[in-house]
Order: C-alpha cells, then structure tokens, then sequence
C-alpha cells in the first residue's frame, strides 16, 4: 500500500531533478533594499521534493565544488504557510547556470526568526540608516540586527555562509556568524554569553542549548532550571599559550571565553594574564571537504560533512556516558535507559504504575497511569527505584533520608527523589521538579550509595472502618461509650468481612480500583454531565483529582456479583494501547459502574460522519485509527491471556483521546468465549447494519468481529453510515452500493464529498475498500484474522497475495438483501 507514495516521490524527484537552470540572483545586495516574500518580489523560487520551498534574496555559487552554494532569503517546509529568514545551503552545479538539485533539500544554517515564524508577504528590509529589519505580513516587526546608525552601505553572503553588512571601507558592521543558531560553519565561533541552540522539528526553537560559560562548554535541556547533560570544564593548567593565535579576527577579550570550529577540531579558547591561551580540542574527523556542526532535536552535537551532494552525519562531537544514556529524551519522560535500551519504571511487587507511551517506540518514554494530582497529594508514595540515576541533580541539602523523602511527599512540585548516602541514613538530598530520561547504573561504577525514589498517585481507597473509629472518639459521653464500643466493634467486624469478600482485588497490584457508589457520585457531580448512552446503559462525565474519567453506568446487567467480577478481572487485567483502560469500578447491592479513562476527543462516529466535511478528520488520521482498531482487535483475539470476541464493533465503540489515538470501549462486557471453542449464544447482541450473516445461523466466533471490523472499514473510507435512510434508493445499504460499483469498476464513488484526499490516496483508499470486501466474506472462515488485517494495513502484507479477496468476487460478499435486522434466534 506504501509502494504508490513511493512511485509518487520517485516521479517528483525526476520531475524537480531537471529544474530550473537560471541565473542566479548576486550574492551582494546594496542599500537600500526591499523584499516582500511572494513570488512577484522574489522571482528566484523554487519547490523541493520534501515539500519546503525556498525564495532566494541572494545566493553564493560554489566556484569550485569543494563546498554547497549558499543562499539567503525565505524558506518554509510544507504546508507553506510560515517562513523563516534565513541562509541554506543549496545543491547546484558548477557552471553559472547550473540547475539545483531539488531532491537534495536545502538545509538552514542560521536563522532570524525562529521565536516568531512569518507569513506569505512579510518583508525584509536594508533600511536607509543601517538596519537590516524582518517584518511580518502586518507591518509588525520581527527581527532586526539593531545597527541602525552604522554607516552600513551593503549586505553580502560569504562563500563560508556568513551573512554580513558592511561599511564604506568594506569593514563588518554585523554577521551571522556571530550570532549562531543551531549550527556552527567553519570558522565560526560561540562567544561567552551566545547559545546554540537546537531546532524542533516545526522549525521553531527546540529545547536543548550549549553555551560557553567562565569554567567550561556546558549543553543544558530547558527547563526551570536548566539541567546540563554534558559538560567539559576547562582547566587552566592544561592550557596552551596560543602565541601563533590570530587574535585581531574577532580579538579575544579578558575573561571571554569561546569555542571555535576549525578543520578537524572544536577548540576552547580564553586569555588569561592577557595572553589568548587554547583551552582544549575536542578532536573531528577531518575530510577534505566542507564541514558544520549541529545541535540538534535529541540533545545531539553532530559534525557533518559536505559529500559533493548532500551533508552527510559524520560523527557525534560530545561524549555523553555512558552509553548515550545520558541524554535527556534518550528514552523519552520517565524512560529508564539501560545501554541504549528503554524501559519504564516497574513497581516491586509486579506492580505497574505505568506504562509506555507508544508500546512499538519504547524510547517515547512512559506516562504515569494515575497522573500525579496536586489535590489528592495525601495519596501519593514514593516508588523505590534500584539502581537508577539521573544526568544531572541540581541542588541539594544535607538531611537524613526519611526527612529527605518526607520533603519530596510534601511539595506538589517534587516528581522524583534522589538520597546519596555519606553513612547509614545521612546524605545529600535532591529534589527534581521534572523528569525526563534516567538511566540504569552498575553500583560497583559510582563510589558512593544513592537512593532513587519516583512519585506516583494512589486512589483514594474507599471509607473503611477507620472512619467510624473517628466517629466513636467525638462521642463524649462516658457511659455511652463502652456500649458505642462494643457496637462499632461489631459493625467493624461486619463491614471488614465484607469488604473482603466483596473486593477480591484488595492488596493485588494492577488491580482496577474498588469505589463506592457515594464516591463516583461526587466524582460525577451527581451524574450531571452525560457523555453519551451506550448499549449498556449511560456514560457520565467524572473526575478524579485532576484526572477526568468516564463512569459507565451497567444496566439490566443480569449476571450475579461472581459473574461481574469476572468480567471486571478479565477487562481490567487487559491492557493494550488501543483498548480504552478500566480504572476501576463499583459494585453494591444496587449498582454496577465501571470506571475508565477519558477520551477527549469523543467517538469514531461523531467524526466520521459529520456533515461538515472542512474540519473532519484527514485521510492519513482515518488510516492511523483504522490500524488502531485492527492493533486493539489483533490483541483481544490473539494476543491476550483469555480470547475476548466484542460483539459490538461500530464507529460509537471506538473512542479517540487528544491526539486521535483510537481505542476500542466496551470490549469484555458481551460474553466471553473460550479460545478454542465457539459459544452457542441465545440471544442477538450488536446492532443493526454491523451484524454478521452468521447471526442467523448462530455460530458467533471471533470472525463476527472482523465481518463489523469490514463495515467500520467501508464507513470510514466512504465517511458515511451503513445504513442511511438519507440516499436515493438503491443506495441505502452501502454494501449494496458497493456491489454495484464494484460491477461498474467505479468503486471510489462510494465515496461521499470527494476532495483532494481522493485524488492523492485514491490507491490506497481502493486497497481498504479490498479488505472490507475480504472481512465481509459471507463465509466466515474466508474472513481474515485481525493479525492479518494488521500486516496488509502496515503494508507488510498484500490483500491480492492472498486468495479470496478479489474485489470483483461479488459474489462471496454478504448478499445485502438477506435480512439485516436482528431476530431472536431460539435458543438451542
Ligand atoms: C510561488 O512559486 C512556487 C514555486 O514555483 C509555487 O509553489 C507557489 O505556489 C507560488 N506561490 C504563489 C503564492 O503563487
Ligand atoms: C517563481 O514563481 C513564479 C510564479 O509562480 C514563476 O513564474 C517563476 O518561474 C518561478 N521562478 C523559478 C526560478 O522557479
Ligand atoms: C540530486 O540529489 C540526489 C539525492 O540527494 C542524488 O541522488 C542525485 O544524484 C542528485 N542529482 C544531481 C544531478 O546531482
Ligand atoms: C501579498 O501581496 C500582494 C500584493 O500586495 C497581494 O496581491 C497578495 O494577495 C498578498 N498575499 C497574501 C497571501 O496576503
Ligand atoms: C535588537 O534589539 C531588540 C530590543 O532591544 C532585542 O530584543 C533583539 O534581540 C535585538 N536583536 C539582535 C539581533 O540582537
Ligand atoms: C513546535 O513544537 C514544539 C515541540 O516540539 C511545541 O511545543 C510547539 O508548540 C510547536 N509550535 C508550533 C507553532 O506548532
Ligand atoms: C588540571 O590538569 C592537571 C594536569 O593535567 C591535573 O593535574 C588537574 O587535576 C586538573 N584539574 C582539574 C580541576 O581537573
Ligand atoms: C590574521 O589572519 C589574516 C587572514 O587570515 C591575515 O591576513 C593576518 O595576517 C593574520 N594576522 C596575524 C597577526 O597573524
Ligand atoms: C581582567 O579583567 C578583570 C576585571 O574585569 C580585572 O580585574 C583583571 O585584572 C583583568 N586581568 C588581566 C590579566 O588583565
Ligand atoms: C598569570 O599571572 C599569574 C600572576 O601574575 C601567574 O602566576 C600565572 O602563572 C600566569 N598564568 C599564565 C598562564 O601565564
Ligand atoms: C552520619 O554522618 C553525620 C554527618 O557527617 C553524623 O552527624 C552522624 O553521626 C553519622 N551517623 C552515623 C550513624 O554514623
Ligand atoms: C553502600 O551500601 C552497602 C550496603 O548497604 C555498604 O556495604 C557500602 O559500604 C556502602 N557504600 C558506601 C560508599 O557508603
């Protein structure tokens, strides 16, 4: 399925690879100038294969071939619609009008404005007084050098990449590569005082820098306070007096100290008794062509070098121990890294209190499952940790270690501490505001015992026992009180001995959380805000600290108290980035509630079938969340300890947090099925349009499933219900509709407001359309299993490779005119 963006990359690149062969705009621009960034004021443009496109003000061929040209002026990264100032290196040939290579994109190396991109129209300006001023679309100013005043007469971009203004006598005013970004040049330096720091991949400022300050190089992650991960202190004694030193370019002041990159090294350079002196050399490999150092997205300082083409990685330039394990994001928030490997921090007892962000990419980092609540802070602990650290620790205190874990409990703020041991129970105390990556130690590698402790958010557990007792001490009445006693002792007897019967899950780790009935009706504001009706009965908004939840209300649940236990263990024992997690539940005489994480972003359905198509979910969104489903569905078929067949597969029953992450709700609530044996149902479960034929026949497996999986394909591909009484005759029931297509060889007309996505995802929205058509079988055992549903839309697997699935067998589809209401099948 990915092999058509493929071909669509490779036709580009043919396409853009014999693009314009112009001439060039002249590197040297004199004042006063004035370019408004659109096409008409600046007519060198071009577009990339990537997507970016750029506008040229000046550019800087490369004479000879030993390094990229250079140019200056606009660029943005698709869609297109913000822009940075800035110098990129471009790829061109040699001759004057050589065509540039629009496959090889251009890279920035300085920019303006990444603290405010702009838009279409902003404009740059030499101003008659001196200034080089960036403003936006609206006038509003940006950037500017702040030479205003100066005698500048012209602007020119160097053949190393250095923007500079210039005086009559051809004297710098102001240069870029005096104020750097993320990237270093050849021959540029970062002065006390200037940071390079990194880009995020949005383009605007990242969150990692590297700055030189009086005692050394130091590269810092943002954060309040900054926390250095890298850091190498100069030593004076170890300098060398740099006699040979060309201190008139730049003139190195008393106590200024800078790093420089040269060919082959990154020195540290300082004057001391007013002598320059060199610092250190951090040694590079050393090509004969051009060459930049970056700081990039990760943390990484990372030296490149110019292949005649394009730059390719080199090396990384910091030695960051061990193993790279101390990079802040190495392994994501809460992350523990282990030689370069990600995990997240387990509890002791088999506990989990949390679990990874993205269980295919283990170096997201992980989440807590409770989220920390700065309301519920009485019900927090600190996890032990063994053998864990952290790169950096900021300050401390002197303090024994209970006080030093009593603080942390204390202070909402405190996510994590960490207790270096000088004896017994004294030592250093740290308490650390955020978390990012912590990494695993040997304790023979660090001299001294350090204890490592993590917050996590217990639930309040539900009224015990103990309340009463408080009840009993306010009684004051002395004669009372020995006949109180005896009967609290007793209800207290009574209430512990249920309360043990009734909540299995006391004590289990991992276990869904028992809750009264009193307690999810304050924590729903007494069931005030409903969030929808599910087959089961009503969904109410809640809240927990300052985590939301949603409350399920079961009704006409007929199962006694050990079946519901049951399904309660099956569901809250399951877990899977795509199924919809129970946090906890309620069972009483009365009720039956079931507690689950909130998802903002609502139901499947709300979106799919909006009529107002403009701000409905995108091609690419809808593929993600029909794998997801398939992952959810893989999982509760084939993966999980005890096989759970759903029953009610539709676009209600798929939920979709904050970034449209898809899960599967109510699964476990129908009845289980054994894995090898097939149930004999006696009642219909489901709904109309989403049943299998097989409803009629009685033999419900797993494959029941995957036949509503096919309908929820068709619905999202075709953005509308299966059933919708709203279409011309004929076109009602959508298989139908389909079968006609199919006959006529027109099937992407099933397609209701067809936009651009059909026109670029046409192929692969016929390939979804394949496998609906597959998991709508009438056969159940011609249907695919979820695990291969997963492979073919992971593109790991072809719809056509395998038999059965050809989209004119007709035929075998689920013939639409059988009866699609649900009727009573007699029990056997
Ligand atoms: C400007 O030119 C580029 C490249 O030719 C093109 O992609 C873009 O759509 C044009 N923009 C406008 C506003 O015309
Ligand atoms: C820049 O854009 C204009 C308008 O889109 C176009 O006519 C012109 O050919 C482009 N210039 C280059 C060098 O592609
Ligand atoms: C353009 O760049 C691509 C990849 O960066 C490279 O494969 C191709 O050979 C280049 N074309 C020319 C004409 O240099
Ligand atoms: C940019 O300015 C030109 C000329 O003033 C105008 O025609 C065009 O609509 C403007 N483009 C945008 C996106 O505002
Ligand atoms: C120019 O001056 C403004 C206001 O003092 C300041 O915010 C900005 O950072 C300065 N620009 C440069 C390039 O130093
Ligand atoms: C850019 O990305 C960063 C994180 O990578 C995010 O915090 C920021 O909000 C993004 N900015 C925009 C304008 O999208
Ligand atoms: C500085 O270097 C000298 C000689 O290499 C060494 O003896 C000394 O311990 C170093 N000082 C520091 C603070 O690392
Ligand atoms: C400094 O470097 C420049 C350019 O490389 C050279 O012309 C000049 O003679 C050098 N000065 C000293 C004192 O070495
Ligand atoms: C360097 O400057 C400081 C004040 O900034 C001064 O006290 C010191 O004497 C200077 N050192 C030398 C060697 O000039
Ligand atoms: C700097 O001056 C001090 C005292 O004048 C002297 O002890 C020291 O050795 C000098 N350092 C260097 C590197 O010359
Ligand atoms: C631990 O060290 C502290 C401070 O050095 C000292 O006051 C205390 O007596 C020591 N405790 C033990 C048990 O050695
Ligand atoms: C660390 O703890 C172990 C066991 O508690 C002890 O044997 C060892 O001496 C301690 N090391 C230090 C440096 O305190």
């Amino acid at each position: 399925m990915h092999r058509a963006g493929t071909m669509l990359l490779f036709a580009l690149s043919i396409l853009f690879s014999q693009a314009w062969s112009i001439d060039y705009p002249s590197p040297i621009a004199d004042l006063p100038s004035l370019w408004t960034n659109n096409n008409a004021t600046i007519p060198y443009n071009a577009t990339y294969a990537s997507g970016s496109m750029i506008r040229a003000i000046l550019v800087r061929q490369n004479p000879g071939g030993y390094g990229p040209s250079f140019a200056c002026g606009f660029i943005c990264a698709a869609p297109c619609d913000r822009f940075l100032f800035a110098v990129f290196s471009i790829s061109v040939g040699y001759t004057s009008a050589a065509a540039i290579n629009a496959s090889t994109p251009p890279r920035i190396v300085w920019a303006a404005n990444r603290h405010h991109l702009v838009k279409e129209n902003a404009s740059v300006q030499i101003t008659r007084d001196g200034d080089l001023v960036l403003r936006d679309f609206d006038g509003s100013l940006v950037w500017s050098t702040n030479t205003s005043g100066s005698p500048v007469v012209g602007m020119n971009l160097a053949q190393t990449g250095n923007l500079i203004l210039y005086d009559v006598v051809g004297k710098t005013v102001w240069e870029s590569f005096e104020n750097p970004t993320d990237t270093l040049l050849m021959g540029q330096s970062l002065r006390q005082g200037k940071r390079l720091t990194s880009a995020s991949a949005n383009w605007t400022q990242g969150q990692f820098y590297l700055t030189v300050l009086d005692h050394g190089l130091y590269a810092f992650v943002n954060g309040d306070p900054p926390e250095s991960y890298y850091q190498k202190r100069f030593n004076v004694t170890d300098a060398t007096v740099e006699s040979k030193m060309n201190i008139s370019s730049g003139g190195v002041k008393n106590g200024t100290a800078y790093i420089s990159f040269l060919q082959g090294s990154l020195s540290a350079f300082g004057s001391l008794n007013n002598t320059a002196i060199k610092l250190f050399d951090i040694s590079l490999p050393w090509p004969s062509s051009a060459q930049l150092i970056s700081l990039e997205d990760d943390g990484h300082l990372r030296v490149y070098g110019w292949d005649g083409i394009s730059w390719e990685p080199l090396a990384d330039v910091l030695d960051v121990y061990p193993d790279g394990c101390a990079y802040p994001t190495v392994c994501g928030e809460y992350g523990i890294c282990s030689k370069g490997q990600c995990s997240c921090p387990t509890g002791n007892s088999g506990d989990a209190p949390f679990r990874e962000l993205d269980d295919r990419h283990p170096d997201m980092g992980c989440s807590l499952v409770i989220p920390l609540s700065c309301d519920l802070i009485q019900h927090q602990q600190l996890l032990p940790l063994t053998d864990v650290t952290y790169f950096s620790f900021g300050d401390s205190w002197a303090t024994h270690e209970e006080s030093c874990k009593e603080a942390c409990l204390k202070a909402c703020t405190c996510k994590a501490v960490f207790f270096r041991h000088q004896n017994d129970s004294y030592g250093s105390c740290y308490l650390m505001p955020k978390i990012f990556s912590l990494m695993s130690y040997k304790p023979e590698t660090i001299g001294y015992n350090l204890s490592a402790y993590i917050k996590v958010q217990r639930l309040p557990p539900p009224p015990s026992s103990k309340d009463w007792n408080v009840t009993a001490y306010h009684v004051g009445v002395p004669v009372l009180v020995a006949f109180i006693a005896l009967l609290i002792l007793i209800i207290k007897r009574t209430i512990s001995k249920r309360m043990q019967e009734d909540d299995p899950f006391k004590g289990i780790p991992g276990m869904p959380t028992r809750f009264t009935h009193k307690q999810l009706k304050q924590a729903t504001n007494n069931f005030s805000k409903k969030l929808g009706q599910g087959g089961f009965g009503p969904v109410y908004e809640g809240k927990l600290g300052n985590a939301k939840i949603a409350v399920k209300c079961l009704r006409d649940i007929g199962n006694g108290k050990e079946e519901f236990m049951a399904e309660v263990i099956t569901i809250g024992t399951t877990h899977h980035i795509n199924l919809v997690r129970l946090i906890g539940y309620c069972s009483d005489k009365l009720h039956r509630l079931l507690v689950y994480e909130y998802m903002s972003n609502g139901s499947l359905d709300k979106w799919i079938f909006k009529k107002n198509q403009s701000d409905s979910l995108s091609w690419a969104s809808r593929y993600k969340i029909i794998l997801d489903i398939a992952k959810g569905l893989a999982y509760l078929h084939e993966e999980c300890r005890q096989k759970i067949v759903h029953l009610d597969i539709k676009p209600g029953n798929i939920l979709l947090d904050d970034k449209f992450n898809a899960k599967i709700s109510d699964f476990g609530l129908a009845k289980l099925i054994d894995r090898d044996q097939s149930h004999v149902m006696t009642k219909v479960r489901g709904t109309r349009g989403y049943l299998a034929p097989e409803w009629l026949t009685s033999t419900i497996t797993e494959k029941a499933d995957i036949y509503s999986f096919g309908v929820v394909l068709l619905e999202t591909v075709s953005r509308r219900k299966i059933l919708d009484s709203n279409q011309p005759e004929g076109g009602i029931n959508l298989i139908n509709l389909l079968q006609e297509k199919i006959k006529v060889g027109q099937v992407l007309d099933i397609v209701e407001n067809q936009n651009e996505d059909i026109l670029s995802h046409g192929a692969e929205m016929i390939e979804v359309i394949k496998l609906a058509v597959w998991c709508l079988q009438r056969e159940f055992s011609k249907r695919p299993a979820m695990s291969q549903v997963v492979k073919i839309l992971e593109g790991a697997m072809d719809t056509e490779s395998t038999a059965g699935s050809e989209i004119n067998s007709r035929d075998e589809i689920f013939d639409a005119s059988s009866p699609l209401s649900p009727v009573p099948v007699s029990a056997r």
